[in-house]
């Protein structure tokens, strides 16, 4: 998939991006999709171009892949870290290397603003997404993630 880019989100690419987070929410036992909630949770990120980016990979038929990334402070590191949030290709437009080229475009997007760590979430049973983020020297840790609120 030579023709693939990635570049920043704009507003006009929200369909697209509900569409893939209504993909990446059916697969995660947490999460279900909610096209209104997601595409005002887009919004917000759009708005703050300083702390927030949205990545996606388009090729000519449209956009079929995102990762989004915010910046938190890290007293751990007493520097910004990255949480990676996401992080979807559509299922015709995997193992093209996008998910790579998006999780690079966060990574390098973090490290110009400070951040020496990116972190994320991800489900236990996602055995491929797993291996994909430990294929790119990403490691697990001993935390547990708990949440109150939310659905
Ligand atoms: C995880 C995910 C984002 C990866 O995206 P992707 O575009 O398929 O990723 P890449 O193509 O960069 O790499 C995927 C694999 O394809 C391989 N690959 C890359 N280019 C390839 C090619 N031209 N031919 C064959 N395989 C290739 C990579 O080596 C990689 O293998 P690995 O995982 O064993 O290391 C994608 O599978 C996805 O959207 N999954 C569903 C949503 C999800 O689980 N998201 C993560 C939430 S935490």
């Amino acid at each position: 998939m030579t023709e693939a880019s990635i570049r920043t989100a704009v507003p006009a690419d929200l369909d697209a991006l509900v569409a893939l987070l209504g993909e990446l929410f059916a697969i995660e036992a947490d999460f279900r999709p909610d096209p209104k909630r997601q595409r005002r949770g887009l919004a917000l990120l759009l708005e703050d171009r300083l702390r927030r980016a949205v990545f996606v990979a388009e090729v000519p038929g449209g956009v079929v892949g995102m990762v989004t990334g915010q910046l938190v402070v890290s007293t751990s590191e007493g520097a910004a870290a990255v949480w990676v949030e996401d992080m979807v290709v559509a299922e015709g437009a995997r193992r093209a290397g996008l998910g790579r080229r998006l999780l690079q475009a966060i990574e390098k997007w973090g490290t110009a603003r400070g951040a020496t760590r990116l972190q994320l979430l991800a489900d236990r049973e996602n055995l491929h997404a797993l291996r994909f983020y430990e294929a790119r020297g990403w490691s697990g840790t001993r935390l547990v993630c708990l949440r109150r609120g939310g659905v």
